[in-house]
This record gives C-alpha cells, structure tokens and sequence, in this order.
C-alpha cells in the first residue's frame, strides 16, 4: 500500500492516475479508524478506481488543546486495518502538519450561511472554520472526482456540502449513514478512550435519541426537549450538552412543525471528559 506524507508527491502520482482516466475518491478521517471508516472507504471502493484516505489530526479544529493532545494517532494501525478491505485501490495519505499548513497553523474564517452558528458550532469555538479549511485543502491537493463523509457528524456533512457549493468545487460530496456498535452506540474514535462503566453508559444516547424519535408524532419539540433534558439529570454517568431537534437544510432549532420539511435531533453528551455526538432522522 502506498503511503504519502508529502502533497507534492501525491499530486503527481494522481495525476498520472487520472490521464488514465481513472477516478478518484477521497475519505478524510484523523485516524484511529474503525468499522465506521470501512464503511466510507467500501462505499468509496464501489464507486471509485482508487481511494485515497487521509489520515491526519487536524489541529486547528480542535478547541481544546487537551482533547488534541489525547486524540489517539495510531497510523501504523490503521494501516493494517485498511489492508484487510484492499492493497491495491487503497492509497493513505498522511501529511505532517508542515506539509498541510506550512509554518502558520491557522484557519481560514469561513461562512457557510449560518450552518456553522448551530450547535457544534456554538459549542466548539472555531471549529468548523479548522474543518473547512483541512477539507478544502484536502479537496485542493487531492482534487477527487467524490470525497465520503459519515452523517454521524451530520453537521460536518452539511457545511462541506456548502464549501463546495460556495467555491464552486468539481468534487461530488457522498454523505454515509451512521455505523453503530452492536448495542447501538455510534462508532467513534473516541469511544476507545471510555472507560469500561462510561462505554456501558453510552448506549442510552441512542435508546433516548429512538424514544425521542418515537414522541415526535404526537408531542412538541420543546416537549420532548425537556423528557430528554430530565432523563439525562437523572443518568449518574452521563451530562447532557445539548439536545436539539432541528431543520435537517438550515439546521436551525424547530420552533413549529411544517410537513414540507425533514427534522434531525442532535445530541452531544459527556460521557466522563469524553465528549460523544450523535444524531436521528426524525422524518
Ligand atoms: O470527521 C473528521 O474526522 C474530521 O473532521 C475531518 C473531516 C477528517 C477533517 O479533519
């Protein structure tokens, strides 16, 4: 497999792939990957001649320089893994922070017509302003034909979807349903780091986020805001950041229900210090 640390280098390789003609696919992730990658990259594979992953922890999009420090870098690992789904449609690139930022490690100030005020957004100081200029940059250096997301980070999915939008990017942005552990858990590279009692606890996001779902034919979003807020004040493990039944377009909270219009609720939960996001479909 082969394993780029350098944009130069992987440009040119790309190149000569696509005078071929060959097509391209990219799936970013900051490693420590997991069933929920395989997932993006077999989807990449079916409809791409090469994959390219990206393996890099981006730190302009971290708001806590703790977190940054503690997210697990596991390259040699992660390596193995994507050897078990292909050796030859697979390429990693994995670019030091030299390479992908030079010497100003800083974002680009972005505006994604709001989507980026909402929820994580509020919560994460400058964090998708990190996220749109990794991907962009990713986008520019890799220049795919499609780039694959997870809509476990349904927000993330949305606001690349209007980067490339607003920058007129030549790339098709593939959005892929959330995998799950078997108890139901979202697949997360940070659910390595619960201990054994929190990752236990964990699965009650998702029991509340189906009961939730449940509730919505008959009862008000603020109505089922507050069971979900009680349920959680009543959890010994788990604290409650926010729950919020949005607009799936705008991601604005829903005030009033309108039947022309697809609603998503959206979690995120400390579970110890470790933070986990989740999300539904509602309709
Ligand atoms: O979802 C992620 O893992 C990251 O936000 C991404 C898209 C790889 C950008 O660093």
């Amino acid at each position: 497999m082969k394993i780029f640390q350098n944009k130069t280098e992987l440009s040119s390789y790309l190149d000569a792939l696509k005078k071929m003609g060959l097509s391209i696919g990219l799936v970013p992730t900051m490693g420590a990957l997991h069933q929920g990658h395989l997932t993006l990259v077999n989807e990449a594979l079916e409809k791409n001649d090469k994959v390219v992953v990206s393996v890099f922890v981006n730190p302009t999009q971290f708001d806590n320089k703790e977190d940054l420090k503690k997210y697990p870098r596991t390259l040699e690992a992660d390596v193995t893994l994507l050897k078990t789904v292909s050796k030859d449609s697979i390429v990693v690139y994995a670019p030091t922070v030299g390479d992908v930022y030079g010497d100003d490690v800083a974002s680009q100030s972005f505006s994604f017509e709001g989507l980026e005020h909402e929820m994580e957004g509020a919560f994460r100081q400058g964090h998708f302003d990190g996220v749109g200029t990794i991907v962009k940059r990713l986008l520019e250096n890799v220049k795919p034909d499609h780039a694959y997301f997870g809509e476990k980070d349904f927000q993330q999915l949305q606001i690349v979807k209007k980067l490339v939008a607003l920058q007129n990017m030549p790339v098709e942005i593939v959005g892929c349903k959330i995998h799950r552990a078997k108890d139901g858990l979202a697949m997360s590279s940070r659910n390595a780091r619960l201990t054994p009692e929190h990752r236990k606890a964990a699965t009650f996001i998702y029991k509340i986020l189906k009961t939730a779902k449940k509730k919505f034919g008959t009862k008000s979003a603020k109505n089922i805001t507050e069971w979900v807020q009680e349920q959680f004040q009543l959890h010994p493990l788990l604290e409650l950041e926010y729950f919020i039944i949005a607009d799936t377009e705008t991601l604005k909270p829903l005030k009033r229900k309108s039947t022309h219009k697809t609603y998503r609720a959206f979690i995120a939960v400390y579970a110890g210090d470790i933070r986990l996001i989740d999300n539904i479909a509602f309709n």
